[in-house]
């Protein structure tokens, strides 16, 4: 409804962010509203090229209202979480703000948000990253992307990257940092397992909540358990070292779970599926002896692997023999041609052959595989890129 042209247009911008999952997690919070964590955390960036969101913000005199739309679907702007985001970048703008003035967002995900991934992380990255650009915000931003959702701060940089705690009453040390960047392990891959799964879970912000309540083990894992974990994992980042990163990585999913399952009532994300992959990782790295890939659950069922690249071949045709495409499925593997034709090719050990039982596989348990890597941070489109028609101001 706004009637626009381009001389009230002050400025736009496009950007992408990428999402990330955690190898030690983020579960609970010291503070609802700043989403303050009581423990810092750990993840890879996911490699954009496979998963992303897309976000063009643009600032006109001749809008009415702030206006958003994600995936298509104008949603509401007035929610708290929301409105933290867009009055912290406004109070910290060194543009625009002499000139009365509404924004218009539009935003999008290139993968199903019903799959159960990240969204929101790289959502509220992608809004920060862009808003940061469009109002010249300086200095550190993840602390913004924290206020949207606490794991999107993790989605403002490539590589590896730690949300440090903090310790102040006002946030301003809880920020995520990079611990290295996407160039410092090129050998480090990322299978994701799509689980086939419609039952709705309990959100992370209401689980959590849940759990800093009433799971018993809460109190270790933030005092000792995790802060000793930080120290070690980013070592092993440091030193290339697979074995301590990918047992730490599975320890503290496995972790997470159980701090879920002593929850009063007990919070369940993991299924079937799950547990049998869980099982297959663990009794494939047994007869491989030593840590081949390393699996990683948040809040929902679907697997995340860590793995090096001598791994991949072996472990993407072991999952393919173990959960073949439902028939009729299309567009089931996800990766390049290159590594589905080596996956194809491969002809596992002899000790290996416990492993296959071809009587036994799950066709349908899984959505879909994907084959990514850790990728880098966000980036700045041009304006050819805009998801928003600069004319009318409104979504192409
Ligand atoms: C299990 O960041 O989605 O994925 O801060 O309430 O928005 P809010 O929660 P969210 O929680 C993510 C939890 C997790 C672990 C992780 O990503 O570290």
């Amino acid at each position: 409804t706004s009637n626009n042209n381009n001389n009230s247009m002050l400025a736009s911008v496009t950007c992408t962010a990428p999402v990330n999952i955690a190898t030690i997690k983020y579960w609970g919070k010291r503070d609802e509203n700043l989403i303050l964590p009581l423990n810092s955390s750990l993840s890879g960036t996911l490699h954009q090229d496979d998963l992303k969101t897309t976000t063009t913000a643009v600032a006109s005199e001749s809008f009415e209202e702030d206006a958003l739309w994600l995936n298509g679907k104008k949603e509401d702007v007035n929610s708290v979480r929301y409105q933290n985001v867009l009055k912290t970048i406004r109070s910290r703008a060194t543009k625009l703000m002499d000139k009365k003035h509404f924004v218009h967002i539009c935003s999008i995900n290139n993968f199903p948000t019903a799959a159960g991934l990240a969204s929101s992380a790289s959502g509220y990255a992608c809004l920060v990253y862009v808003l940061a650009q469009l109002y010249g915000v300086e200095g550190d931003v993840s602390s913004i992307a924290r206020l949207g959702s606490g794991s999107a701060c993790r989605s403002m940089f490539g590589g590896f990257v730690k949300w440090e705690m903090g310790t102040k009453a006002d946030g301003s040390d809880s920020i995520a940092v990079q611990v290295a960047p996407e160039s410092h392990w090129p050998d480090m891959n990322i299978i994701v397992l799509v689980v086939n799964d419609k039952k709705k879970e309990t959100s992370s912000t209401d689980g959590m909540q849940r759990s800093a309540q009433t799971s018993a083990m809460m109190k270790e894992r933030c005092a000792t358990t995790v802060p000793e974990r930080m120290v070690t994992i980013e070592r092993a980042i440091q030193e290339h070292d697979f074995q301590t990163f990918g047992d730490i990585t599975m320890k503290d999913s496995d972790d997470f779970h159980e701090v879920c399952a002593t929850t009063d009532p007990p919070i369940y994300y993991l299924n079937d599926t799950s547990r049998y992959i869980m099982n297959l990782i663990h009794r494939y790295n047994k007869l491989a002896g030593s840590v081949r890939c390393a699996y990683t659950f948040d809040a929902g069922p679907n697997a995340c692997i860590y793995l090096p690249q001598e791994s991949v071949a072996e472990v993407l045709s072991l999952f393919l023999k173990h959960f073949p495409a439902g028939e009729g499925v299309q567009n089931y593997y996800r990766g390049t041609d290159e590594v589905f034709a080596k996956v194809n090719d491969y002809q596992p050990p002899k000790n290996m052959h416990t492993l296959y039982t071809p009587e036994v596989t799950f066709p349908n348990s899984l959505k879909y595989i994907l084959h990514t890597r850790v990728g880098p941070g966000p980036r700045i489109l041009s304006d050819s890129e805009s998801l928003i028609n600069l004319e009318t101001g409104l979504p192409k």
